[in-house]
């Protein structure tokens, strides 16, 4: 016999597997709890009593082995208020709001220094609150004797309007954030006071709008170095993506200094957007392009990387973080080599700054790209980090207002970096978003949440690994926040079709990363993808539908 925490008895005789089913259809077919029942919270999320995996797992929390549901401040007292908010009297995100509205001088971060589990009541515990701009401290009620909670989730989610809603009468699972991330209400609100207070163009008037706006742009552009540590505001260009970034680089340093002969490498790992450009450059100027392999477990293969170094060689460009299989790239260690031979590297970081702290000067990239709506900022706005000799050393891409520093019908003169690379009038509003979103993943700091999306990604890992049939693609022990697989019996939009039924959102196809997927035999895969929102229900409920698709069409 077999008890969870919730009272739920596992019948003598009953198989693990046949119970976890039971379960499964008992919690996962039944109208779902409305909104708000336990503070807000869906029943289904964040294990409040009716996991599976709990049930299947046990329920205690050890980091090296999560076989468990986190501990959830609900199972101990619904309608509490979790030990760790109770005292500290404030929130994060309503901190935030207050600083970066009305003043851009929002100056760092206090980051955690305890470890994870830790019991604290410093300042990376959320409570949302809609009028953030005008609200007052509030006084929390204290409930000592609760357990801490070692990252409550719970409260991260309320800061995200989004996931509160059900879909296909269930509540959202949003498991496609390496595609994009949702948005939590400090961005959104900060991009509607833009609207309403500040709109005007930037760097161009002496009126006060203007200088709002101004002071709000360049201060997102300074939240940026400090999010990356990069040594100066100079060394970062906002554009719209990674995408765009990478083919600044290759249009204009790519255009500017390599020549036929010269050598490009990239890694099997690399999306589209890290392989196209290059391409093309290659094909317009008689360049090389080099792949450095991977292994069966989706790891680059360092020695065949060394053994593709030389003295042709003029670029290395490679992700930190795959965006089809999550492995984590010995990032240091490719641009070390790379440096070695004299070439530049290029760090592709789309899918890397959401999930662990970032730093351009510890990885001395010459370039370091990355996409603000994959880091809970809008769309439409991304950086460019470079060294800021090698950028003032380039010519700039695209001409216009901005850039210049004197026109004649016979002859122009640039700004120096960041301008020379911002053509036109860019996209302020979401600059701004950017900036605030970052406030907001460094005020819950990025250690924190790389620790607790660690525990996520095994916890997926191991129950994914349970499931017959199921292959993972992309087993590296470094990986972050992704976990490809195929199904056997299923096509991968099949499973993405049944997960959105259930209202679970993952991406299937090829994730615009082709090579590596055929790389392992596949077309395409389903993508489960983590952020710092999702919870140990969210990945029960997923795991349940994979069950359930493994016992309805047993083609095995
Ligand atoms: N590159 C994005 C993804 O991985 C769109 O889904």
């Amino acid at each position: 016999m077999n008890t969870d925490t919730f009272g739920l008895s596992q019948p003598d005789g009953l198989p693990d597997e046949r119970w976890l089913q039971e379960l499964a259809n008992k919690f996962f077919t039944s109208p779902p709890v409305p909104m708000g029942a336990v503070e807000g919270i869906p029943a289904s999320v964040a294990g409040s009593g009716i996991s599976p995996s709990a049930v299947h797992q046990g329920n205690s929390v050890d980091l090296e082995d999560p076989m468990t549901s986190l501990p959830d401040p609900h199972f101990a007292g619904a309608g509490h208020v979790p030990a760790s908010v109770a005292g500290s009297g404030r929130s994060p995100s309503a901190d935030q709001m207050a600083g970066s509205v009305g003043s851009e001088a929002f100056s760092g971060v206090q980051r955690p220094t305890e470890q994870w589990p830790f019991s604290t009541d410093a300042a990376f515990y959320f409570i949302s609150e809609k009028n953030a701009f005008v609200r007052s401290q509030p006084a929390l009620p204290t409930h000592a004797a609760l357990p801490a909670a070692p990252y409550d989730v719970n409260l991260v989610r309320k800061d995200f309007p989004i996931l509160q809603q059900y879909v296909n009468g269930r509540p959202l699972v949003w498991l496609d954030n390496a595609a994009t991330t949702q948005k939590p209400q400090p961005v959104i609100d900060r991009i509607s006071h833009y609207y309403e207070q500040e709109n005007s163009n930037i760097h161009r008037a002496a009126h006060e709008l203007a200088a709002r706006s101004t002071d709000a742009f360049e201060g997102a552009r300074d939240k940026v170095r400090h999010f990356l540590n990069a040594s100066s505001s100079n060394e970062i260009v906002f554009v719209r993506g990674a995408t765009e970034a990478i083919n600044l680089v290759a249009k204009s340093w790519g255009e500017q200094f390599l020549q036929s002969g010269d050598e490009i490498i990239v890694s099997h790992l690399e999306h589209h957007a890290n392989i196209v450009p290059w391409q093309q450059l290659a094909g317009a100027k008689g360049l090389k392009l080099k792949v450095i392999p991977v292994d069966d477990e989706g790891q680059v293969l360092l020695d065949a990387y060394s053994r593709l170094l030389g003295p042709r060689t003029k670029l290395v460009s490679f992700t930190q973080v795959s965006n089809a299989l999550g492995t984590i790239t010995p990032a240091s260690k490719i641009v070390e080599m790379a440096h070695a031979v004299g070439a530049k590297a290029l760090v592709d970081g789309a899918q890397a700054v959401s999930h662990m702290p970032v730093d351009v000067r510890a990885l001395d990239a010459d370039w370091y790209v990355f996409s603000g709506h994959k880091v809970f900022g809008p769309t439409g706005i991304g950086v460019l980090y470079g060294k800021e000799d090698l950028l003032n050393e380039t010519a700039p891409w695209q001409g216009g207002g901005n850039m210049i520093k004197d026109v004649t019908f016979e002859h122009t003169t640039y700004q120096q970096a960041p301008a020379r690379f911002e053509a036109g009038t860019g996209n302020i509003a979401d600059a701004i978003g950017l900036g605030a979103a970052i406030d907001y993943v460094t005020r819950i700091g990025m250690d924190l949440i790389s620790q607790y999306e660690h525990y996520l990604l095994q916890y997926a890992t191991r129950l994914l690994t349970d499931i017959p049939g199921l292959r993972l693609i992309g087993t590296a022990p470094d990986k972050a926040g992704v976990l490809s697989f195929v199904l056997d019996g299923y096509r991968t939009e099949e499973v993405g079709a049944a997960l959105n039924q259930s209202g679970i959102a993952v991406r299937s196809g090829h994730h615009c990363a082709q090579p590596i997927l055929r790389r392992f035999g596949v077309e395409s895969s389903v993508r489960p993808s983590l952020a710092l929102y999702n919870t140990c229900g969210d990945i029960d409920a997923l795991i349940a539908v994979l069950h359930r698709l493994r016992t309805t069409r047993p083609r095995l």
